[in-house]
């Protein structure tokens, strides 16, 4: 449950829109965003912080936000300008006390993405997405890979129940911690490490996660899942891949019911080509699972339709798209949406808003077949668009 909000941390880093634009020292607002939380309190509303980034994040976020209001999921969201130009101007890429007041105040964190060409060092990327992922532990990055309608599958013959698994990233450790160094920097004699730190207690946890949730979770049309693949490279990478392997058969002896499978990371690319039929719930560490989570994502229509979850049970979560900023689409009305509305249809049903959830995927089913789309899945409708028009039948029910 959300506690009250002090009246400092109403203010960290909240988008400077109309309501917040007034001056502070005569200004009602926080005794109003005092009284809305008490409201949200009373009907047990989800408040969630939406964070739509930089680039095509500003444009997919508000759609997803429409389409879930449209669900009439009981949520009261408030906006943050962390990001690029955020940063650009006063230099913040995290404010203070930043992500104890997501975890502190919100059940769960939308976001867009980060990156933009004006900060080619990508520093607050790292500090705010990789940050939030590392400093609030969100350890299982869940990326659901489905195949709504056939057209969309750029394999001959698949049929859309035929590809719906899931991958379970490691999201806390591997190389992504940056842990290394540069010696000799621009010499001849130069030298980069970089390390790929993998715990006991990291690869436990997720792996464990991951035979969980093929125990928990049914696939879409209400078949069981059965079958658990690790997927390492620990041929060439011996130390880490040989941690990974024992934990591997620890845990799957507690999963007698679960088929415990294994394949190398470039074999496992070939087959996902090939036939991505038979894969159920992968897991895998931080850097496979961000690169296979792309080639997925083209089964399924490409980027603009992968969604994904960064968790932590029981703690404040978040959720975004698979996709990045896009630089080059961004401010065009022509980013597809699809990613970030189901990537919000996941949040509710992690919320537990479950029957809200469900009525949002049938309705970009729905969307996808009549061609209520962008460009890049085959439609002619803008970004706005395709998020009124999903809405509404959202509304509609
Ligand atoms: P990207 O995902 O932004 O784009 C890759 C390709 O997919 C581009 O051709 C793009 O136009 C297309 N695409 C992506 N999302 C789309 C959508 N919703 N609709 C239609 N087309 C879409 O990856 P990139 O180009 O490698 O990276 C761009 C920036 O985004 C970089 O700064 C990168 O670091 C960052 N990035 C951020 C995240 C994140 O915040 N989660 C994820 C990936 C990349
Ligand atoms: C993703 C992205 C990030 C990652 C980048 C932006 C650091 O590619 O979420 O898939 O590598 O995790
Ligand atoms: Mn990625």
């Amino acid at each position: 449950m959300p506690r009250l909000k002090t009246a400092k941390s109403l203010n960290a880093g909240r988008q400077p829109t109309r309501r917040r634009a007034r001056a502070k020292h005569d200004d009602p607002r926080n005794d109003n965003d005092a009284r809305q939380l008490v409201l949200s309190l009373l009907v047990n509303r989800k408040r969630i912080a939406i964070i739509p980034g930089d680039g095509i994040g500003q444009e997919v976020i508000p759609e997803a936000v429409k389409v879930m209001v449209a669900s009439g999921a009981a949520v009261e969201t408030d906006s943050f300008d962390w990001g690029a130009t955020r940063y650009l101007g006063d230099g913040t890429t995290v404010p203070r006390d930043g992500f104890a007041m997501l975890a502190r105040e919100f059940d769960a964190i939308l976001v867009g993405a980060f990156g933009d060409p004006r900060v080619p060092s990508n520093v607050h990327a790292r500090e705010i997405l990789l940050g939030m992922r590392f400093k609030m532990d969100l350890y299982a990055n869940v990326r659901p890979v489905r195949l709504l309608d056939a057209a969309l599958c750029p394999l001959k013959g698949v049929e859309p129940q035929e590809v719906d698994f899931v991958v379970i990233r490691e999201n806390t450790e591997g190389v992504y911690g940056d842990t290394g160094g540069v010696f000799k920097q621009a010499t001849d004699d130069e030298v980069a490490i970089q390390e790929d730190i993998n715990t006991r207690k990291g690869v436990e946890r997720i792996i464990r996660y991951a035979f969980e949730f093929c125990e928990r979770h049914t696939k879409l049309d209400g078949s069981p899942r059965r079958r658990v693949l690790m997927s390492d490279k620990s041929n060439a990478m011996t130390h880490a891949g040989g941690l990974w392997q024992r934990v591997f058969k620890e845990v799957s002896r507690e999963y007698p019911q679960i088929r415990a499978e294994h394949m190398y990371v470039d074999a496992l690319c070939l087959q996902m080509v090939r036939d991505p039929r038979p894969f159920d719930v992968i897991v895998t560490n931080n850097l496979f699972g961000d690169i296979i989570t792309d080639l997925a994502a083209a089964l399924q229509g490409g980027l603009g339709m992968a969604a994904s979850g960064n968790i932590h049970p029981g703690k404040t979560s978040m959720f975004e798209p698979v996709h990045g900023s896009a630089p080059t689409i961004a401010g065009m009305n022509t980013a597809n949406p699809m990613g970030a509305i189901l990537t919000a249809a996941m949040m509710l049903h992690h919320l537990g808003l479950s029957a809200e959830a469900a009525k949002i995927e049938p309705a970009v089913l729905e969307a996808v077949r009549q061609k209520k789309t962008t460009p890049d899945i085959g439609g002619t409708l803008g970004t706005r668009e395709v998020g009124e028009w999903v809405a509404g039948k959202v509304a509609k029910g």
